[in-house]
């Protein structure tokens, strides 16, 4: 895993549009796979001035989001359709035939599942998945004890993370119990991953997963066996990390043709 640890979240969320920039500038059809909640929203707020001011073109990359509510109509804000249209579909120039999200009202949802996993092969795999991170360790919304093998399945939400998402439902009784999820096999097979972490409250599972045991308790330490992982993180996101020195050291020193 590369740790990349920039003075605040405004700087971590410029690298990251930076680089996916540049890997769309590389390849136009390359393939990207999107996360939601807050932390991504400043990426995406970058992306989308890219598009604007520097003429970023997603008109041939192909996305996959990583998971989305059971049993939402599509325009309820809660949902993930509802999260990425606004922050940043309908602001750049992403063919709408080329968006892949998680059908939560799918009636049939393992064939649904099956058919992401489909979709995804057919695409040529996902070049570059972004992902945030939960305050158990989850991806996606692979809850602890998620095998780290699986594939975009069904999934339970926890208490606690149903807690998390109260805000956006108006309550944590209004949450929905389930959600489809790309699983942790299936984040694996991406080519490069970019992991967001940012604040104080995400430090003790953001060193768990640097440094702790790999383990299904927490999903994101499956990414331990990645071979192009990059987590960028803030001072405060990266407080607890024993080797923070070290991440540092490493980070100033990267030879000339290894920097971003
Ligand atoms: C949700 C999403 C995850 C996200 C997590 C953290 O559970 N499904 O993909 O990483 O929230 O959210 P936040 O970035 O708001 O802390």
């Amino acid at each position: 895993m590369e740790i990349i640890i920039q003075p605040d979240s405004g700087t971590a969320s410029a690298l990251a549009a930076k680089i996916v920039a540049r890997i769309i500038k590389d390849n136009p059809d390359a393939v990207i796979g999107f996360p939601t909640g807050a932390t991504p929203l400043e990426f995406y707020r970058n992306l989308v001035r890219m598009h604007r001011e520097e003429g970023l073109d997603f008109s041939r990359t192909t996305t996959f989001n990583l998971d989305e509510f059971v049993g939402l109509p599509p325009d309820h804000s809660g949902s993930y359709h509802v999260y990425m249209d606004k922050h940043l579909f309908g602001q750049v120039n992403v063919g709408r035939d080329r968006i892949h999200i998680p059908d939560g009202l799918a009636a049939d949802i393992p064939a649904s599942c099956r058919r992401y996993e489909e979709e995804i092969r057919t695409a040529g795999g996902i070049d570059v998945q972004i992902l945030g991170i939960g305050v158990d360790g989850h991806i996606g919304f692979n809850e602890p004890t998620s095998s780290l093998g699986s594939r975009t399945r069904i999934k339970t939400l926890t208490r606690q993370t149903r807690r998390e998402n109260a805000a956006e439902f108006g309550g944590e009784d209004n949450v929905p119990y389930h959600v489809l999820t790309m699983g942790i096999g299936t984040i694996l097979d991406s080519r490069l991953i970019l992991l967001l972490a940012f604040g104080a409250k995400k430090a003790p599972i953001v060193a768990q997963t640097v440094e702790g045991p790999v383990t299904a308790l927490i999903p994101a330490s499956a990414l331990q066996h990645h071979p192009r992982t990059i987590l960028i993180l803030d001072e405060e996101a990266a407080g607890e990390l024993a080797k923070a020195d070290y991440y540092r050291y490493v980070y100033e020193h990267k030879p000339d043709w290894q920097k971003y």
